[in-house]
């Protein structure tokens, strides 16, 4: 393979799976004595997608990274590096993305999986678009893809309703223009354990007394944190890409919560001209998958348009956050 020349990165293609379950609300709410009515109030959910046999990490990465390929009209054998992002793998060896890469028929290519929480598709996006701009990839493969399912627990209040699965997957490659602006990413680990799993698996083998380590989030701690400090991050974003808020076409937040976006909105000071991702509705929290999923429903939709320019921002775990503008494919 001969080392590719340094480019402009941009996204060329998309592609998402969603598991074949669709869980209302009735079903997560009773474990949690919870309604349907308190959860669309609080968090805007209405429905999510619980991934079942045949639709392992792998099986969903590799579904999302073929549409997006074909999308793309980039062919497997030329994809120098496929980057898996997510926080729901409970299998550490052997890495997803050499099981992604081999499957999707790039077999050889560079595959490293990466983990920023829900922050993920950003923080891995801009590592791709790097990769592109310096010419240690031409193609790379980026895919956020989580199985919630195994990391909750169906009885805890603070998250059963929240989070589901799915993946969505984008190929990053050269562009006529630069078609992924400078990421603006950061973190704050002086708030670790706002979402953290409070055991390791290290802990359950040196106890079996020890519950498995479901995932626990301090919702109001998060809540309060996304909607006094992210707004600032996302200006910034836009004004590292040489740009105005009056730029923006459309603004893809991770899907947490949809109060948070509709702070985050007035908080950034977006008008009522921008189209705004409210796939939460839909398909719930589903993390590392959350932005490429919400991408997908508005360009299907027709809210949104390839060429637009969309303002992606990315937080949780950490806690980290990362933004960027990019041109939707
Ligand atoms: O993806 C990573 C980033 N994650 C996020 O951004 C999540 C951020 N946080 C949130 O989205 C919200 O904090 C939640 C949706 C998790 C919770 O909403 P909230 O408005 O912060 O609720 P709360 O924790 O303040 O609880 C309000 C009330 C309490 O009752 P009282 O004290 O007012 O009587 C809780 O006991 O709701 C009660 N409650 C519930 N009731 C029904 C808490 N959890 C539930 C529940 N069902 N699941």
């Amino acid at each position: 393979m001969t080392t590719p020349a340094p480019a402009s990165p941009a996204i060329l293609g998309l592609g998402v799976y969603r598991p074949a379950r669709s869980v209302g609300n009735e079903e997560v709410a009773g474990p949690i004595d919870s309604s349907d009515e308190w959860i669309r109030t609080r968090s805007g959910i209405g429905n999510r997608y619980f991934a079942g046999a045949g639709e392992s990490l792998g099986d969903m990465a590799t579904a999302a990274a073929g549409k997006a390929l074909g999308e793309a009209g980039v062919s497997p054998g030329d994809v120098s590096l496929v980057l898996t992002t997510t926080m729901s793998n409970v299998r550490q060896a052997p890495p997803l993305s050499a099981e992604v890469a081999f499957r999707i028929g790039s077999n050889g290519a560079g595959a490293m999986d990466t983990g920023a929480g829900c922050a993920g598709f950003c923080y891995t996006l801009a590592a791709a678009a790097d990769a592109v701009r310096a010419g240690s990839a031409r193609y790379v493969v980026v895919a956020g893809v989580e199985r919630m399912t195994d990391i909750l627990d169906p009885t805890d209040r603070g998250t059963a309703f929240i989070f589901g699965d799915g993946a969505g997957a984008v190929v990053v490659g050269p562009g006529a223009e630069d078609g992924i602006g400078p990421v603006r990413w950061g973190s704050d680990g002086s708030q670790l354990d706002a979402i953290a799993q409070p055991y390791s698996w290290a802990d359950v083998r040196a106890d079996p007394t020890v519950p498995a380590p479901t995932l626990r989030m301090a919702g109001q701690q998060v809540f309060r944190w996304a909607v006094t400090e992210l707004a600032p991050i996302a200006r910034d974003a836009v004004d590292r890409a040489g740009l105005t808020l009056d730029d923006i076409d459309v603004f893809i937040p991770h899907q947490a919560n949809l109060r948070i976006t509709d702070a985050l909105v007035k908080g950034i000071g977006l008008s009522d001209r921008v189209v705004v991702a409210r796939e939460i509705v839909r398909t719930g929290n589903t993390s590392a998958a959350s932005i490429p999923l919400a991408m997908e429903q508005l360009l299907s939709s027709g809210e949104a348009r390839s060429g637009q320019r969309a303002l992606l921002m990315g937080f949780g775990s950490g806690l980290l956050y990362a933004a960027q503008v990019v041109r939707l494919p």
